[in-house]
This record gives structure tokens, sequence and C-alpha cells, in this order.
């Protein structure tokens, strides 16, 4: 009796440590999943907003998980965005931005849907990010139908909204059906600040996932970036390098190419590891299949506390776009 009430005990144990291990295995890969419509709730290791350095995620408060960096899309014309896209998902990146103003929404459907073919990718472990521009507001149906139809990868996994605009609020209500339908994962804006914020959120049922701004060095977005992450709204930056015409200067800044060169990687990937290590997320647009290499190759070094500060030091308000 005493042997078989221990082996019972050693059943329900064992049994215990599989359940752990099920629900441990769900926090990284396995959320990539998950089916549209099941929301995924905090497992071990996995808080909400929180970057996860191992599985290279954050998981959002609409209960799916994102890369923390993949690959931006704008000025990449037809053919070139389908083979950096490619470039990208073969070299293991996951995640890519796109908007209706780039004019490559077919573009990166093309080269998601030849990658899930040719490297046998899975649907769910790829993260599409587009947007929605102010001169759609007025019919956001059409311009959300447009953007399934030009992807044409089944469902949306982000939309943003690019810009602030008359009827933003009622787009993103829209938008917000289709989330209930599934065919949107999660929502978010671009070029929101802290004023825009304050007067959107109160309006909107669905609270934004990620908002997406210009963020590099010279134009770090101290103030801002804290309000957003203080209420579990994952940031992500646009023109991490400084944007095109820009990236010059910053990638030969003296602060950035000696903390480079103290790590024996380059200024690119000090600027995104930056990046990372504060919390914001990033898309660098590129090209070239040896910088879509390079971009993701920012988990072998780490900066220290004063090497951050450094580059803290470098923001000079210099915004490199109008919005
Ligand atoms: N929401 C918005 O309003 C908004 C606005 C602008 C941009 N965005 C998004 O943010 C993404 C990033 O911005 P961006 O592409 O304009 O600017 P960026 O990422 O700051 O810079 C892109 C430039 O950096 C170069 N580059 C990339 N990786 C490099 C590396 N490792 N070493 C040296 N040079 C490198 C690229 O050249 P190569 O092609 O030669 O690699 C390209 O000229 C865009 O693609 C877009 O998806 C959003």
């Amino acid at each position: 009796m005493k042997k078989l009430s221990g082996l019972i005990l050693v059943l329900m144990l064992a049994s215990f440590i599989c359940q752990g291990e099920v629900s441990q295995s769900r926090t990284t890969a396995a959320f990539f999943s998950a089916a549209a419509s099941e929301q995924v709730s905090d497992g071990p290791g996995m808080q909400t907003g929180k970057f996860d350095f191992d599985s290279r995620t954050v998981l959002l408060n609409s209960g799916y998980a994102m890369p923390i960096l993949g690959l931006g899309t704008y000025a990449l014309d037809h053919a070139t965005c389908v083979s950096s896209v490619m470039a990208l998902l073969e070299s293991g990146g996951r995640l890519v931005d796109t908007a209706y103003m780039y004019g490559n929404e077919e573009a990166v459907g093309e080269g998601i849907r030849r990658a899930m073919a040719e490297y046998g990718i899975p649907r769910e472990e790829i993260f599409v990010i587009t947007k929605i521009y102010p001169s759609q507001f007025s019919d956001p149906e059409a311009a959300i139908d447009m953007a399934l139809a030009k992807l044409d990868v089944g469902y949306i996994d982000m939309m943003l909204l690019h810009h602030p605009g008359s009827s933003d609020v009622n787009a993103y209500l829209a938008m917000e059906k289709y989330v209930a339908e599934g065919r949107i994962r999660s929502l978010g804006l671009s070029n929101w600040y802290i004023e825009e914020l304050t007067d959107f959120l109160p309006q909107v049922n669905i609270m934004p996932a990620l908002v997406q701004n210009e963020i590099h060095p010279y134009y770090q977005e101290q103030e801002v970036v804290p309000f957003i992450q203080e209420k579990g709204i994952v940031v992500q930056c646009w023109y991490p390098l400084g944007g095109r015409g820009y990236t010059k200067e910053l990638l030969t800044d003296e602060t950035i190419t000696s903390i480079a060169a103290a790590h024996g990687v380059s200024a690119a990937q000090v600027i995104l590891r930056w990046d990372l290590q504060r919390g914001v997320a990033v898309i660098p647009g590129s090209s070239n299949p040896d910088h879509i290499r390079e971009n993701l190759d920012l988990f072998g070094f780490e900066l220290t506390p004063e090497e951050m500060e450094r580059i803290a030091a470098l923001d000079r308000g210099e915004k490199h776009d109008w919005y």
C-alpha cells in the first residue's frame, strides 16, 4: 500500500513537471502558433511588454508575441523588396514592416509566401505589420480590405494608423472590428506622441499594442518612450539608423564607432542593440542581404550601463522627418 501511494505520488509529480514544460514552451516559439482568436496570457518568464532576449520576442498586450527586431521596407521597389524579405526570413528574421504608403505590400506578401514555400516557414512564425494612411481614414474598411488582399497572407499581425489625421478614431474603431473577426491580430499607432495619445486613448476600446515613432541616437524621445511603455504599449522605432541620407553621420559618429570597436561589432549593431536594451523594438530598412544578416546578429554582445549613457548623451532632438 505504501509502495502504491509512493508510485501515485511519483506519477503526480511527473505529470506536474510535464505540464510545467508544456506551459514553458508556449512562452517562446509556440506563441506564434496561437490561433487568431486565442488570447495567450503571461507565462513563466514572459511578462507583457518585457523583451525576452532568448526568444527575441515581446509579449504584446493583445496576447500575441512579436519579434523585437525585423526588417523595414520603406523605399524598396518590388523586386528588391521581395528579395530583402526572403533574405530576412532565410536568415532567421521573422518581422516585416510595410505600409500602404510604401506601395510594396504586394511585394512583402510575395516575399513571405515564397519564403514559406522555399524555406518551410509556417505563417504563424511570421509577423507582418502594415499601416493605413490618413488619406484612407474616411473609408477604413476599404483600406483594410485592400491591405489584406495585397498582402495575401491570410491575416495581418499588426495594423497601425500611419499618422494622426481627421477620422483617425473612426478608422481605429473599424480596425477593432477586424480584430474581432480574427483578420487583424493586434492594433497600433504610428507618429503618436504624449499629447496625441492622451487625447486618443479614451476614445477607443482596444488599447494599442504598439507605437512606432522616429527614434535614433540623435532623436531619442527620452520622455515619450517611458510615457508609452508605462501604459503597457511596446515602442518600435523607425529610422533607427537615422534614415536614408542620414546614416553616414550616425554610422561614423565617434562615440558609436569607439563602442563598436570595443565589442568587435559594427556601428549599426551598436545602435540597434542600444535600442533593444532600452526596450525599443527595431525595424532597420535594408536592401542588402549582408546588412540584413548583420542587423539580426545583435545577441552576442551587451552594452554596459556606461556605454548606454554615452549613447544617451548623443541626443540632440534632431528629427530627420516631419511627422
Ligand atoms: N511609421 C512611419 O512613419 C515610418 C517612417 C519611416 C520609416 N518607417 C519604417 O522604418 C523602417 C526603417 O527606416 P528606414 O529604412 O527609412 O531608415 P533606417 O533603417 O534608419 O536606414 C536605412 C538605411 O540604412 C542602411 N543600412 C541598413 N543596415 C545597415 C548596416 N548594417 N550597415 C550600414 N548601413 C545599413 C540601408 O542601406 P542598405 O539598403 O544598403 O542596407 C539604408 O540606406 C522603414 O524601412 C519603414 O519600414 C516608418
